[in-house]
């Protein structure tokens, strides 16, 4: 039974990093006109109302998203997050929190695709629900780990597909990693997007270890480690496999401000951002 919901965390530092890198990766897919598919493996409910209980719970949203909104930086890339998600909250109070299906649907083109997995219930119900009239997407309440790979290779040959899962079960690890091993097989093209949380457990610390040494070309890995976040994290981490090329001359400059301006409230002690692009 799962009883992870996102909308805990939606907007924390985790999120943050996420979605500016997601953003930032779909920014860069659109340059050229032919269209893509963007798949994301765990969607959750696709936007978050601040006013939620689940938001009031722990409002991870005012050490996160709510700190990064009140920079004054005209870097370009972080500007293009930021611009996004004040567009969504009409340029006034920040009301939504966008999660990633929503940053994708209005980041895409209309010839775009969009496919979504959310195994839970209610967040399946309340993802239907905020994407009730959009025609490019396709949303299924099914377990990813069985059904994404067989929608590989895509018809538009092009895509971006983010691996997000909330890691609560115990096999968790191993099934991401068969997941992406069998998805790569399949489209070797794909650009890959994949979140974890950076915890103490063996299982945590082997899994980033273990794409490591799968040796896979075009490969960025950033982890930001916090000391001190209220669900237990020491951070999160994120993978782009076939990322842009250009990643590290365009976002490290980013990245640094990110992390410069979420490290006092979020005890970010550390930022690493290593790529090999070929
Ligand atoms: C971390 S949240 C997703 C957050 C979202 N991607 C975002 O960035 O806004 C993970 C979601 O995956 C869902 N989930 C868990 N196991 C799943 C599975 N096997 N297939 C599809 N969805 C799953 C959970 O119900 C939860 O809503």
């Amino acid at each position: 039974m799962l009883s992870y919901r996102h909308g805990y965390h939606a907007g924390n530092a985790a999120d943050v990093l996420k979605h500016f890198i997601l953003t930032y990766v779909l920014d860069y897919i659109k340059k050229k006109d032919k269209s893509f598919i963007f798949i994301d493996s765990h969607a959750g409910a696709g936007k978050y109302l601040i006013s939620d209980p689940y938001m009031q719970k722990n409002k991870e949203y005012l050490q996160g998203i709510k700190k990064i909104l009140q920079l004054k930086n005209d870097n370009i890339f972080l500007k293009k997050y930021l611009d996004l998600i004040k567009s969504i909250n009409f340029n006034s109070d920040l009301k939504i929190y966008p999660g990633s299906c929503y940053l994708a649907a209005r980041s895409l083109r209309p010839n775009d695709n969009l496919h979504f997995f959310e195994l839970h219930p209610t967040e399946f119900l309340n993802l239907k629900k905020n994407f009730k009239n959009d025609s490019r997407i396709i949303i299924e309440n099914e377990d990813s780990y069985q059904k994404l790979s067989k929608l590989l290779p895509p018809k538009e040959k092009r895509a971006v597909i983010l691996i997000d899962p909330s890691y609560e079960l115990k096999d968790e690890y191993d099934q991401v990693f068969k997941m992406l091993s069998d998805c790569y097989k399949k489209f070797p093209l794909g650009v890959y997007i994949i979140w974890y949380p950076i915890l103490k457990s063996k299982k945590a610390v082997s899994f980033a270890l273990n794409i490591l040494k799968r040796n896979y070309k075009n490969l960025s890995h950033i982890e930001m480690i916090t000391d001190n976040l209220n669900s237990g994290m020491q951070g999160s981490g994120l993978f782009i496999l076939n990322c842009p090329w250009s990643i590290e001359k365009d976002i490290k400059n980013s990245l640094e401000i990110i992390f410069d301006c979420l490290k006092k409230n979020n005890n970010v002690s550390k930022f690493t951002f290593t790529s090999n692009i070929n």
